[in-house]
């Protein structure tokens, strides 16, 4: 079975509006989002930079539904967040997008098989179907012959592919990088992100990806810099 026929069938547009995401620590108020609009198509792949601090994963985390902002709007694939009520939510969170972290975020004494099928299981998918994805994404990801192995005994490199067959399992329209090569060097940085742009190419899933480092974002045709939690737009030279 095609990966692509699983996913849901309208396109996964990300629309956002007047976006701010204010934490207050006691008196003080940070802004780390400031009415920020921004469309990203299905499909795209976005790069987004900017100094510490200056809200990549805040925004990261309102696209993925994991944060609400104070005001805005954001809609993806048709979904107003607003509207949604609890069980569009999580099965956008689950379904719709993909989370890789800086950190794999892996159950370290389970498989690499195991961890694959984790959120297949929790999306009560059924024994055969999940399996036979598990192992599909484990190809993908150039890790067939790892499947039985314990988590904690591959590489940077290989972990992080985990999480993006992970991330990949329950057949998401976007996947969301948070710095996937902030723990890797450079070759291992370099492969992950091959094979996460293998994903937008192959499989037209939307892609985007914050990262520190110039020369991963310049691989992306459209970059977005995030300065002090409001976003310039360029296309990438
Ligand atoms: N849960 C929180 N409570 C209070 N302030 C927060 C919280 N999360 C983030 N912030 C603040 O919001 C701002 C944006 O943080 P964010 O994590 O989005 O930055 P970032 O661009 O991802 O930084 P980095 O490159 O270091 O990962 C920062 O000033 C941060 O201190
Ligand atoms: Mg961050």
């Amino acid at each position: 079975m095609s990966a692509t026929l699983t996913q849901d069938l309208v396109a996964a547009d990300i629309s956002l509006s007047g976006v701010s995401r204010i934490y207050e620590l006691g008196d003080e108020k940070i802004h780390a989002l400031r009415d920020l609009t921004l469309d990203i198509r299905q499909g795209e792949f976005v790069a987004i930079k900017g100094p510490s601090g200056s809200g990549k994963s805040t925004l990261a985390n309102v696209i993925g539904g994991l944060d609400t902002p104070n005001e805005g709007k954001i809609v993806v694939g048709g979904l107003d967040f607003s509207k949604a009520n609890d069980k569009q939510l999580s099965r956008y969170r689950s379904k719709t997008i993909g989370f890789v972290f800086q950190s794999f975020n892996l159950q370290a004494h389970s498989t690499v098989l195991e961890n694959v099928l984790l959120p297949l299981v929790i999306a009560g998918v059924d024994r055969k179907t999940r399996m036979a994805r598990a192992k599909e994404c484990l190809e993908l990801m150039g890790l067939s012959d790892r499947a039985d192995q314990a988590t904690n005994k591959l590489s940077g490199g290989q972990r992080q592919r985990v999480s993006i067959a992970r991330a990949l399992a329950n057949w998401p329209q976007i996947i969301i990088a948070d710095e996937p090569t902030g723990n890797l060097d450079q070759a291992n940085g370099q492969n992950v992100i091959e094979h996460l742009t293998k994903l937008n190419r192959e499989l037209n899933i939307t892609l985007i990806l914050i990262t520190h480092d110039a020369d991963v974002a310049n691989k992306a045709p459209r970059i977005l810099e995030i300065v002090d939690g409001n976003v310039t737009d360029r296309t990438s030279a």
